[in-house]
């Protein structure tokens, strides 16, 4: 070869590599002059994005949320999430981005629409729009980024018919376009089967479940709920998507039954299809599903058993079957189930005992049993809250209720109970109060709270169970005034107030009570001062009734006379206090809920008066007319006192 001819070679490389850089160098440029004419148009621009400036034009490289590639020194990701950026890709110059791979500005305030030039990044394989204001309709032009392998548009306002060409972006495994108002297209001609994550949660979606899912194979995560889907699940969810780690289809109007081969979905952890139609037994192959944690199947129809197998699912935490018909009894294996934090099983047909294995449910607070059948409360010394309301248990309250140390808060509301509360019962639970919800109870007549251990004031809703006759509260830590408002129960026969620490004077009201009816009062005990109200009711009163109140006075009731000056009130001046700020203790009250063992008498409640009752509290007293006895009502709030 000739020297000049080695010469030429070498300047024709000299050249070739001078060029390279040069292009790079340009199409830099062009991309950071695109970046800089973007954020020139956002009506907030970020704090971080201080180093996107003409003065910085050449360390594009360094520029806050912009990757380069290493070879070409060309933009190959941008990451703007949460950034808080404000304003629409209207004006986003997508076409020097050639190299682009990542596009992620999720979680900012992007409105407008998704710009079709978006379509150029042919090398995008992660698009991540998710969590912004985007409007409008979905661009056919996405399915021109066939490298895509993850796409999410979660959590838009984008609405219209989903591009049915979105199918064309063959290497998707992510696929998220939920919490959007987005219509079914024509699923027919759908197919992505190397989707591994779907979800069309919270749309538009109306079509029955659409087939091309059951070839979604590699499929881990489904989720098609809070849509409109109907029909029946396909047998090929099951036989086909044995990858799947979690089954999401709640909230849809699916039907039929759950199928046995339900045991193919070897690998799911959660099962989610709650609120919809869905019918038929539970299947007992559920139990083979090793690693369920969490079965949501209520507010549904299914009937029958609940399947002993489920004892098997030893990583379950929660299962939740309430608003089904379910009628069996409920099967001892449950107490297997000992990572359980949450059972429910309300609102069925459930009969017989609680199985004392439940008692090995030693991470369980709540455990939802109402509206059910059953008749015993068992041994469950773990339970927080015991709703056991609307069952059938009968006789006596269980002294083992006494044992449940944990208790806050039980109701036995619509049952039929009788006999007399175990003695300590409450031994454990130093502050209840009176719940407020008592005061639904509009039909109750007899109300024995005597001796309960109850804190606070008497709630101001009970004021309205006008058709009492007998009222006790005798022997608790009732505080507060009497209500004036008790003057007007006109029923009332039998009244005891007795051993609280209620103050304030007795409301002359009292003196209005129908003296024939009221034979028997008693104040005793507490701290009430004043004037005994005049009035018939109280002239004849024996002292009993009105001992170990040393402020009271007036005629009957063995009682001092009262001064007969006024001048003690005018002389009783409140005192200020200047200057000093009185901290005022917050008293945070979790209320919990209310807890009710009623008691009526057969006799007293006829048909007529059940049906003058117009909510759902006393329409369920009215199933459970009960033997004669006491109600009592116990519930926890918890108070922390800063
Ligand atoms: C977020 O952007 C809005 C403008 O859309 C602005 O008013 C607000 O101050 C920004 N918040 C933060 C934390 O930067
Ligand atoms: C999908 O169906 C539409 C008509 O509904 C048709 O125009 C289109 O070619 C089909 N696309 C594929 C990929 O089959
Ligand atoms: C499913 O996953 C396997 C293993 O990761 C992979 O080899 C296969 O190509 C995937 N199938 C599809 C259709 O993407
Ligand atoms: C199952 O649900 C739990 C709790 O909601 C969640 O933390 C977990 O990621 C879910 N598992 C799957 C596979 O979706
Ligand atoms: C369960 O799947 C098998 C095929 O794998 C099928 O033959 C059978 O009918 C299915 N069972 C039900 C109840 O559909
Ligand atoms: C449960 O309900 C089904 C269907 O309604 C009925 O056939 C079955 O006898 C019931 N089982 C029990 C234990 O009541
Ligand atoms: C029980 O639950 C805890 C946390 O909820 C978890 O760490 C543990 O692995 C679970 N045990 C089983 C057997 O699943
Ligand atoms: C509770 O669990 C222990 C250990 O598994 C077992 O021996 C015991 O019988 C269970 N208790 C009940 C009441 O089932
Ligand atoms: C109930 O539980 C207590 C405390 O765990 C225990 O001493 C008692 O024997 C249990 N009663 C029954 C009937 O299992
Ligand atoms: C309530 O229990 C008594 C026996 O304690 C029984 O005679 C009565 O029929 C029961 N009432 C209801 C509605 O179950
Ligand atoms: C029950 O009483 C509470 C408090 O008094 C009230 O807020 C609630 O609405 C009542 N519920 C019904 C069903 O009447
Ligand atoms: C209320 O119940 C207690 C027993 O808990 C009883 O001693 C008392 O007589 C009852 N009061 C009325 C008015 O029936």
């Amino acid at each position: 070869m000739a020297a000049s001819q080695k010469l030429y070679l070498a300047l024709f490389h000299v050249l070739l590599l001078s060029l390279f850089p040069l292009k790079a160098k340009s199409s830099a440029r062009a991309q950071a002059e695109a970046l800089l004419q973007w954020k020139s148009t956002l009506s907030f621009s970020p704090p971080p994005l201080s180093s996107w400036s003409r003065s910085n034009l050449n360390n594009l490289c360094e520029w806050t949320a912009v990757s380069c590639s290493s070879t070409s020194r060309t933009v190959s990701q941008i990451n703007l999430r949460s950034l808080n950026i404000t304003g629409t890709l209207a004006h986003f110059n997508f076409t020097p981005f050639t190299d682009l791979t990542r596009f992620d500005i999720q979680s900012n305030n992007v409105n407008g629409a998704i710009p079709s030039a978006i379509g150029s990044l042919s090398k995008l394989t992660h698009l991540d729009l998710s969590v912004n204001l985007f409007e409008g309709s979905i661009p056919v032009e996405i399915s021109q980024l066939t490298e895509l392998q993850y796409l999410s548009l979660y959590s838009n306002n984008l609405n219209g018919i989903i591009p049915f060409q979105l199918a064309n972006l063959p290497k998707v495994r992510h696929l998220d376009l939920g919490s959007n108002y987005l219509e079914n297209p024509d699923w027919s001609n759908f197919s992505m089967p190397s989707l591994e994550y779907l979800s069309f949660f919270l749309n538009e979606l109306t079509a029955e479940f659409p087939h091309f899912i059951t070839n979604c194979r590699n499929l881990t995560f489904l989720d098609l709920s809070l849509n409109k889907f109907t029909g029946q699940i396909p047998e090929l969810v099951y036989t086909n998507l044995g990858k799947l780690e979690a089954l999401n289809l709640y909230n849809n109007l699916f039907q039929g039954p759950l199928s046995s081969n339900i045991s193919k979905l070897s690998n799911l952890k959660n099962i989610s299809l709650q609120n919809n139609l869905l019918s038929g037994q539970i299947p007992e192959s559920i139990g083979s599903i090793s690693g369920l944690q969490i079965v949501e199947l209520f507010s549904n129809s299914f009937q029958g058993n609940i399947p002993s197998s489920i004892g098997q699912l030893k990583h379950l935490e929660k299962i939740d079957l309430r608003m089904n018909a379910l009628n069996s009894t409920i099967p001892p294996e449950l107490g297997l189930c000992t990572n359980l934090t949450y059972l429910a099983l309300a609102d069925n047909q459930l009969s017989g005992e609680l199985p004392l294995s439940l008692s090995n449910l030693s991470k369980i607070a709540d455990m939802g049993l109402s509206e059910n059948s059953l008749s015993e409360v068992g041994n469950l010394t773990m339970l927080q809250i015991l709703d056991f309301n609307t069952n059938q248990l009968h006789g006596e309250l269980p002294q083992t209720i006494s044992n449940i140390a944990s208790l806050t808060s039980i109701n036995l509301f619509g049952n039929n109970l009788s006999g007399s509360i175990p003695s300590d019962f409450g031994k454990y639970m130093p502050s209840l109060a009176i719940p407020a919800e008592l005061g639904n109870l509009s039909m109750l007549f007899m109300l024995n709270l005597s001796n309960n251990h109850l804190t606070g004031e008497v709630p101001q809703s009970l004021t309205s169970l006008k058709g009492l006759e007998s009222l006790d509260f005798s022997d608790n830590k009732l505080t507060g005034n009497i209500s004036k408002e008790l003057g007007s129960y006109e029923k009332l026969s039998s009244l005891d107030l007795s051993r609280n620490n209620l103050a304030g004077e007795i409301p002359f009201e009292l003196g209005n009570l129908n003296s024939l009816r009221l034979s028997s009062f008693d104040f005793s005990y507490n701290e009430l001062t004043g004037p005994l109200p005049s009035g018939r009711v109280f002239k004849n009163a024996s002292a009993r009734s009105f001992a170990g109140n040393s402020g009271l006075c007036g005629e009957g009731g063995g009682l001092s006379q009262c001064p007969t000056t006024d001048s003690s009130k005018s002389k009783d001046n409140k005192k200020f206090l200047i200057g000093v700020i009185v901290p005022v203790c917050g008293l945070l009250v979790i209320a919990t809920i209310f807890a009710v063992l009623l008691c009526f008498r057969k006799t007293k409640l006829l048909d007529e008066e059940a049906k003058i009752a117009n909510n759902e509290l006393s329409a369920r007293t009215q199933a459970y007319l009960a033997e004669p006895l006491n109600s009592i009502t116990i519930s926890k709030l918890r108070s922390f006192q800063k």
